[in-house]
């Protein structure tokens, strides 16, 4: 059923589905990057992690009624998903101080955000992600003021759910980044992922970093991390 391999990115390819022009399977790769590519290296077993952890969290999140590209999860590697045009922003939804926004702002890491702070970064790996504000979003990823503000509604409910979720889960919800795309219709959903590779998560007892800042910072075990990441969460599913 899986087509012809429509795109390759850096932690997924993306192909058609046979018969099914309104489908696509996202394949997840073993690939991590980071600093916009500049570090780069493979991990047996990462792909099979952050397809299982966004499948359980994007079936979560159907759920509690977020509207999303998420159809099922195929296998340990892939999962099928409704074809969207993405819109290119990436959403960056922030509890508590870290990462880029620390350097940027000089905010003490830790410091507890509230009420959350939204960034918006233009997806283009020619400019590195550039932080923009509302008038380049309008005018650079095509969409409308009522757009960006169903996307941010969406955000901050995103992060009221997840934020519980992780919390039974012993993880503390630093930040993560979202993105959006189209359905053929027009109507904006929830797409991409949503794994250790796209949120900070801190252990809530002793504050130890786990997720992909174990290899930006070169200071753990991807893997152990991720599977420990994916057993939490399916218990703290489960014991619902
Ligand atoms: O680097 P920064 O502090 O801006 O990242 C904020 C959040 O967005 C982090 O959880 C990071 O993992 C995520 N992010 C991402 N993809 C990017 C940039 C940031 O998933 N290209």
């Amino acid at each position: 059923m899986k087509g012809s391999l429509l795109y390759e990115g850096k932690a997924k390819k993306v192909y058609h589905v046979e018969g099914k022009p309104e489908q696509l399977v996202l394949s997840y790769k073993n690939d991590a990057t980071a600093f916009n590519g500049k570090k780069k290296d493979q991990f047996e077993g990462k792909g099979r992690l952050n397809n299982l952890i966004t499948s359980r969290i994007f079936e979560h999140l159907h759920q509690q009624h977020i509207p999303s590209h998420f159809l099922k999860s195929l296998n340990d590697n892939e999962q099928l998903v409704q074809k969207t045009t993405i819109i290119p922003l990436e959403v960056v939804v922030r509890n508590i101080a870290a990462g880029s926004l620390t350097r940027r702002l000089a905010i003490q890491e830790k410091t507890v955000l509230q009420p959350p702070i939204i960034e918006l970064f233009y997806k283009n790996d020619d400019l590195d992600d550039p932080l923009i504000n509302d008038d380049h979003a309008k005018r650079l990823a095509n969409v409308t003021e009522h757009d960006l503000d169903n996307i941010k509604i969406l955000a901050l409910k995103i992060n009221e759910i997840l934020k519980r979720l992780f919390k039974q889960a012993d993880l503390e919800l630093v930040d993560f980044k979202l993105e959006f795309g189209r359905l053929h219709d027009g109507n904006i959903v929830l797409a991409d992922e949503i794994s250790p590779d796209t949120c900070r998560l801190w252990d809530a007892a002793t504050g130890e970093k786990m997720d992909k800042d174990v290899f930006r910072e070169d200071i753990g075990d991807l893997i152990a991390t991720y599977e420990t990441i994916l057993q939490r969460l399916e218990e703290s599913i489960c014991a619902k």
